[in-house]
């Protein structure tokens, strides 16, 4: 990729690019609405979504949070013509920077079922499988 890529985090007005961005990279599911989830990281001091801007593009996201404990990434994507270069990379680090730089001494992810091929792409950058059962519960509207 030319041009130099900036690293930072979101505003409300970048709502749409970024929702774009993940539908683009498979990442939309039927259960979460992109766009309340945006929202709802932003609205909170605890988390926000980091992103990658070239050329005045949105190019790249992570979605980057704490609970207290545990330090969480979501929705990292970067766009599908631009894959392979090392934006990857670069968002896990900048959103492992922002967690650090909040305290948090781990951080965790979740993976699809229907995504394991993105298994390999953590392992490169350091993260290892959990011998771990995730348990859910919707506090809102009820979903799968
Ligand atoms: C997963 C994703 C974010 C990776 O981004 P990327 O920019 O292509 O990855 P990078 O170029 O930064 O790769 C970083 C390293 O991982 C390796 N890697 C990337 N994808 C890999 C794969 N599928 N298998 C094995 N290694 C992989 C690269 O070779 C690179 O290694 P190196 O830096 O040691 O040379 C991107 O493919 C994507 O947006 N996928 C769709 C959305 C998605 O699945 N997100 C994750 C949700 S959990």
């Amino acid at each position: 990729m030319s041009g130099p890529v900036a690293v930072r985090p979101c505003t409300a007005e970048d709502g749409d690019a970024v929702v774009a961005l993940w539908t683009a990279c498979g990442l939309v599911v039927p259960w979460n609405d992109p766009a309340a989830d945006f929202a709802l990281a932003l609205s909170k001091s605890s988390s926000t979504v980091l992103a990658a801007v070239a050329a005045e593009r949105i190019v790249a996201t992570a979605m980057v949070g704490q609970d207290g404990h545990r330090g969480w990434l979501y929705y990292v994507a970067v766009d599908p013509v631009l894959q392979g270069q090392g934006l990857g990379r670069r968002m896990v680090a900048e959103a492992e920077g922002w967690l650090a730089a909040a305290g948090m001494p781990k951080v965790q992810l979740l993976v699809r079922e229907t995504n394991q091929r993105v298994l390999a792409f953590y392992e490169r950058l350091g993260y290892a499988r959990s011998p771990v059962t995730m348990m859910q519960k919707w506090l809102t509207n009820p979903s799968p």
